[in-house]
C-alpha cells in the first residue's frame, strides 16, 4: 500500500499533504520539506535502518514509588507544582511581559537553592549585572544561585553539562538560539528546537528545567503551543497591570492537579505570598451595592471567594452591548436567554457589563446563579442582603443544579464572616458550616424570593 506523504513548514509547523514553494498557513517561502517516515525502511528513513529494536514492555501493576519532591518553602508555588518540584521535570512558566515572571523565578531559584538544590539561572534578556541588581532589591544577594547571561543554546548546554545543576531556569525560551536551526531567534522553529534540546537534556541528566515563555497578545505562548506539549507542567502567571495581585495557575501538570492556583502580591520587595486569597479579593468591597454579588468558588483544591459586579443600563446603540471581564461571554449570553425565556425578564435594549473583581478569572458553571443574581440585582437596582454568598449551576430549563464541594464553599464563606448562602436544592450540605441556607429549586423561585416576583 502506498504511504501518503506528509510535508511540514519549518516556520509555523503547518502540516500538508503536498509540497509547495510557499506555506499556505504563514506565507513564508521555501520553508516546506517532506517529513521523513521511520517505519518504511532504509530509503526514506532518517534513522538509517529498516527495523527498530523491541521495547521492553511492563505491567501496569509494576512497583512505582511517587517521585521525591523538593519544597521551595514558598507554599503558593509548591502547591501549584503539585506539592514541590519533581526531579528531572520540565516546567513552562508563561505570562505577559512585565507581569513578574523573572521576579518570581529569581525568588524561586533562591528558595530552591536554600532547600539544597544546585541552581543555575540563565538570563537571555538581561545582563548578569541587571539580574544581580534585582536580586539585591529582593534581598537575595546571599543566595547560592549561579547566574549566566547567554542566548546561545550550544554554549548553555555545554555549561549545564559541566556544572551539573539540579535545577536550571531559562529566562526566556524566546531569546534562546540554536545555531543548527536556520530561522531567527523567537521564531517557532527556534523556540521548538530550544525547548526540545533543553527538555531532553533535562530528562537525560536528571535535571529539572523551568522555561520562561512570553505570551502573545491572543494569550498563547509564542511558538503556537509547541512548547506546552514538550513539558510536564505548564503554569501561567496572570494579573492585571493596575492590581498588585498575581495568580500562578497550573493549566497542565503531569505531577499534580491542573487548575490549581497560587496567589501572590507584587510589592516593592518582590512577590509575597497571599495565603488567604478570599480576604484579599473581597478587601476592596464596600457596603452592599446593586449589581455586586459574592460567589464562593473553587480554584484547584481550595475555595476562593470573589466578587462579581454587573452593570445594566439602557443602551444608546441599536445593538445592545454585552461586555464580560473574567468570565465566559457565551455563558453570559446563555444566562440572559434563560432569564428571558424562563422568568420573563428581558434584557433587550439594555447594555450588560459583567466583571470579576480583582482581576480574577472564573470558569466554573457553579458561578451561574451568582451571575444571574448580579444581573438581576443590577437590573432591579436592588442590593442582595448583606453577608450573603451565592453559588449554583443553571440549566437551560431554568432549574438549579447542585455543584461539587458545596461544603467547602460554605465553610470558606463562614470563615470570612458570611451568614447566609443562596444555593440550589439537593447536593451534600450538612449545615455544619453554620451558615443559614436559602435553598432554591429553580430560577423563577429565586427571582420571586430575592427580588419580589421579578
Ligand atoms: P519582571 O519580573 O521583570 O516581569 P517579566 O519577567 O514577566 O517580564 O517584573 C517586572 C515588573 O515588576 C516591573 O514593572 C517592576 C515590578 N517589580 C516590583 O514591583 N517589585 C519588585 O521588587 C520587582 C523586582 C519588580
Ligand atoms: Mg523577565
Amino acid at each position: 500500500m502506498a504511504k501518503s506523504k506528509s510535508f511540514s513548514c519549518a516556520a509555523c509547523g503547518n502540516v500538508t499533504t503536498k509540497w509547495s514553494g510557499r506555506c499556505e498557513a504563514c506565507g513564508e517561502w521555501n520553508t516546506i520539506s517532506e517529513d521523513a517516515g521511520i517505519s518504511e525502511g532504509p530509503k526514506s528513513s532518517s534513522l538509517g535502518q529498516a527495523r527498530g529494536r523491541a521495547v521492553t514492555l511492563t505491567d501496569l501493576a509494576s512497583e512505582e514509588t511517587p517521585p521525591p519532591r523538593t519544597h521551595s518553602g514558598m507554599g503558593e508555588l509548591d502547591r501549584v507544582l503539585g506539592g514541590g518540584l519533581v526531579p528531572a521535570s520540565a516546567i513552562l512558566v508563561g505570562g505577559d511581559p512585565g507581569i513578574g515572571k523573572s521576579t518570581l523565578l529569581l525568588q524561586a531559584a533562591a528558595r530552591f537553592a536554600s532547600s539544597g538544590l544546585k541552581t543555575v539561572y540563565i538570563s537571555g534578556e538581561e545582563a548578569s549585572a541587571q539580574v544581580r541588581m534585582r536580586a539585591q532589591r529582593l534581598g537575595l544577594q546571599q543566595a547560592d544561585v549561579k547566574l549566566g547571561a547567554e542566548t546561545n543554546l550550544r554554549d548553555i548546554l555545554t555549561t549545564l553539562e559541566q556544572e551539573k545543576p539540579q535545577l536550571a531556569i531559562i529566562d526566556s525560551i524566546q531569546t534562546m538560539w540554536a545555531d543548527n536551526v536556520g530561522s531567527a531567534p523567537g521564531s517557532v522553529s527556534q523556540v521548538r528546537a530550544a525547548a526540545h534540546e533543553l527538555t531532553s537534556f533535562a530528562k537525560r541528566r536528571g535535571m529539572s528545567v523551568i522555561l520562561v515563555g512570553h505570551v502573545t497578545k491572543d494569550g498563547q505562548i509564542a511558538g503556537p503551543r509547541v512548547v506546552e506539549h514538550m513539558v510536564d507542567t505548564v503554569l501561567y502567571f496572570e494579573g492585571e497591570r493596575g492590581h498588585q495581585f498575581r495568580i500562578l495557575r497550573a493549566v497542565k501538570n503531569r505531577f499534580g492537579p491542573a487548575d490549581e492556583i497560587g496567589v501572590f502580591e507584587m510589592t516593592g520587595a518582590g512577590l509575597s505570598e497571599v495565603t488567604n486569597p478570599s480576604a484579599l479579593f473581597l478587601s476592596e468591597r464596600g457596603t452592599p451595592a446593586p449589581g455586586s454579588v459574592v460567589f464562593s468558588g473553587i480554584e484547584g483544591t481550595r475555595p476562593v471567594l470573589v466578587e462579581l459586579q454587573a452593570l445594566v443600563a439602557p443602551s444608546p446603540h441599536a445593538q445592545a452591548r454585552r461586555t464580560v471581564v473574567g468570565w465566559d461571554g457565551s455563558r453570559l449570553a446563555m444566562i440572559l436567554a434563560v432569564l428571558e425565556a424562563r422568568c420573563g425578564i428581558p434584557f433587550a435594549g439594555l447594555d450588560v457589563y459583567l466583571n470579576v473583581a480583582g482581576g480574577m478569572k472564573v470558569s466554573e458553571p457553579a458561578a451561574d446563579l451568582a451571575v444571574a443574581a448580579a444581573l438581576l440585582s443590577a437590573r432591579e437596582d436592588s442590593a442582595l442582603p448583606a453577608e450573603t454568598v451565592v453559588f449554583g449551576e443553571i440549566s437551560l430549563s431554568g432549574a438549579l443544579r447542585p455543584v461539587g464541594q458545596s461544603e467547602n464553599r460554605l465553610k470558606e464563606a463562614a470563615k470570612l464572616g458570611f451568614t447566609t448562602a443562596i444555593v440550589p436544592q439537593g447536593g451534600k450540605m450538612s449545615g455544619a458550616s453554620g451558615l443559614s441556607l436559602n435553598r432554591m429549586g429553580d430560577l423563577t423561585g429565586f427571582v420571586g424570593e430575592v427580588f419580589g416576583a421579578g
